[in-house]
């Protein structure tokens, strides 16, 4: 998979991708992630990226053409019915659709070209989501002071799902929601720490009975802290 980031703070993204898994599939050419500075877009002699809002109101709002341009430069393409079916074109923006797990993994298996737009809390002229932007993300309900930090969640989320990327292949499977539930507690050595005892279930080696104990734990971690994931559309208990 191929990823472009557009933002104008690329410093931000200057360490991280540099670590664990990300890295090592950088490495090992499973995914390429170039960093674009949207300034380097700018069509007029100020290298002008915002400009303020229309009908008024505070702070900037992120200008159409050095965006324009900048897609156009990347996909070849400045109109989303002309893109590549595998091509993906997302804003990072508080208003757009939750980012969750099966939105990762649906980018991992659907999309070969990635570009994330990080956008200013204050907004990005409507006309680059009307003709340019597939799907507009937010990674939760709060205001970031721009889309770069969502950015990278997306792409560590997305990253780590692609074939290869994960050290052992059944890893991603048992992720926190890849099965709707949060995932079990987990315990290492020593076996007794300051009085506290690795359930004894772990120990004895019988596998079939410590995966009941897990999807246990499991269910009653997520009934306790997340209900809303056990229950289907229509709000019931699933
Ligand atoms: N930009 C600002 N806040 C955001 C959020 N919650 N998700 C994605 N992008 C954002």
């Amino acid at each position: 998979m191929k990823i472009d980031v557009l933002t104008i703070f690329p410093e931000y993204f200057d360490s991280i991708f540099e670590f664990g898994i990300i890295r090592r599939a950088k490495l090992a050419e499973i995914v390429e992630i170039n960093v674009h500075d949207i300034r380097e877009f700018a069509t007029d002699k100020h290298k002008m990226v915002d400009d303020r809002p229309f009908g008024g109101g505070d702070g900037m709002v992120l200008k159409p053409e050095p965006l324009f341009a900048a897609i156009e430069h990347l996909t070849g393409a400045s109109d989303r019915k002309d893109y590549r079916e595998d091509l993906r074109v997302v804003l990072l923006t508080p208003q757009g659709r939750q980012f969750n797990q099966q939105a990762a993994a649906d980018f991992a298996a659907e999309a070969e070209h990635m570009v994330l737009i990080c956008g200013r809390y204050e907004g990005v002229d409507e006309r680059v989501s009307e003709r340019l932007v597939t799907d507009e993300l937010s990674i939760g309900d709060y205001v970031l002071s721009g889309g770069e930090p969502a950015a990278s969640v997306v792409v560590d989320a997305m990253v780590r799902l692609l074939p290869g990327a994960l050290g052992s292949e059944t890893s991603a499977e048992n992720d926190s929601f890849s099965d709707g539930l949060l995932d079990c507690p987990q315990y290492t050595r020593p076996a007794e720490f300051r009085g506290m005892k690795v359930p004894e279930v772990l120990l004895n080696g019988h596998h079939a009975e410590i995966d009941k104990w897990r999807r246990k734990m499991a269910f009653e971690k997520t009934k306790k802290v997340r209900e809303d994931l056990l229950m289907g559309e229509n709000g019931e208990r699933e």
